[in-house]
C-alpha cells in the first residue's frame, strides 16, 4: 500500500479526533471515538488528500457529516478555502464546532439539502461516500450541478461504493443500512452508481477521470474517482 491508500497513523489520527472530545469529562464520546475509529481504518482521507495537493482552488464538500476532511487538509498543510454542507442539522454544529476548537481558518459549514440545489461556488467539489444516499435521478442532478461548479484546473473528487455483484458490494450496502438502521445515518441508503454510467456521464460533460480502488483493509467496494475538465 502506498501511502495515500493507508489510513492517518496513531499520532495524526489522535491530533485530529483530540477536537471531538466532549467539552465536559462525562459528556458524550460517541464522535471522538467515531473520528479516531474512522481515521485509524480508513484511507479515505490520504487518498484525498493525495487527490487534491497541488491544487489551490477552494473546496466545497458536499455531505461533509463531521467535516473531518477540513482537519485532515490542515494537517496536510493545504490552507485551501473550504465549505462544507451536510443536511443532517446536529452533525454540522458539531462540525463546527470541533474545527473552531481546533483552530482552523477559512473553513465554514452549513445545513444544506443537495437534493435541493447546490450553493454558490467555483473550484473543486468532495463528495465523500454520499452518492448511494440519493435515487438515480437525484444523482444525477448533483453530478451536473457538481460538474457546473468545478473552476478551471480544480477537481471533481468522489469517494463511492459502486454497483456492482462483488462481495465487496454486498458488504458496502449492508454496512450503509445499519449505519442507518443504528441512527448514525439519518438518510437511508438508495442505489448505488456503476463505474460504467460515471464514465458515461463524465464523458458527456468533457471530464477526464481516473478509478482507484480505495478500500484499504476493510470490507467495502470503496473507489476513489478523480475528475478534471
Ligand atoms: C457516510 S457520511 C460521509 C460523511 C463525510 N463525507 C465523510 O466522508 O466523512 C454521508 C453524509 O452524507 C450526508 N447526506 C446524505 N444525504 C444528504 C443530502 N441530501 N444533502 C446533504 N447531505 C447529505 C449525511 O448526513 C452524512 O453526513
Amino acid at each position: 500500500m502506498n501511502a495515500a491508500t493507508r489510513p492517518f497513523g496513531r499520532g495524526d489520527a489522535q491530533r485530529i479526533a483530540d477536537a471531538f472530545r466532549p467539552a465536559m469529562p462525562l459528556g458524550n464520546r460517541f464522535d471522538y471515538y467515531y473520528s479516531l475509529g474512522k481515521l485509524r481504518s480508513d484511507p479515505l482521507y490520504p487518498g484525498v488528500l493525495a487527490a487534491l495537493r497541488g491544487c489551490d482552488a477552494p473546496l466545497l464538500d458536499l455531505g461533509c457529516g463531521l467535516g473531518l476532511l477540513a482537519h485532515a487538509l490542515r494537517l496536510d498543510g493545504q490552507r485551501v478555502a473550504y465549505a462544507g454542507v451536510d443536511v443532517d442539522a446536529g452533525k454540522i454544529a458539531r462540525a463546527a464546532r470541533a474545527a473552531a476548537r481546533a483552530g482552523l481558518d477559512a473553513v465554514r459549514f452549513d445545513v444544506v439539502d443537495v437534493e435541493q440545489g447546490l450553493p454558490a461556488h467555483a473550484g473543486s467539489v468532495a463528495l465523500l461516500d454520499v452518492l448511494q444516499y440519493l435515487t438515480r435521478e437525484q444523482r444525477r442532478q448533483l453530478l451536473a450541478d457538481a460538474i457546473d461548479r468545478l473552476a478551471p484546473g480544480a477537481r471533481l473528487v468522489i469517494r463511492t461504493g459502486l454497483d456492482d455483484d462483488s462481495g465487496r458490494g454486498r458488504a458496502t450496502r449492508l454496512a450503509d443500512r445499519v449505519a442507518h438502521w443504528l441512527g448514525w445515518m439519518v438518510s437511508t441508503p438508495k442505489s448505488y452508481p456503476t463505474r460504467a454510467g460515471l464514465e458515461a456521464r463524465f464523458r458527456l460533460a468533457g471530464l477526464t477521470a481516473h478509478f482507484t480502488p480505495l478500500h484499504g483493509d476493510t470490507p467495502f467496494n470503496n473507489w476513489l474517482v478523480v475528475a478534471t475538465r
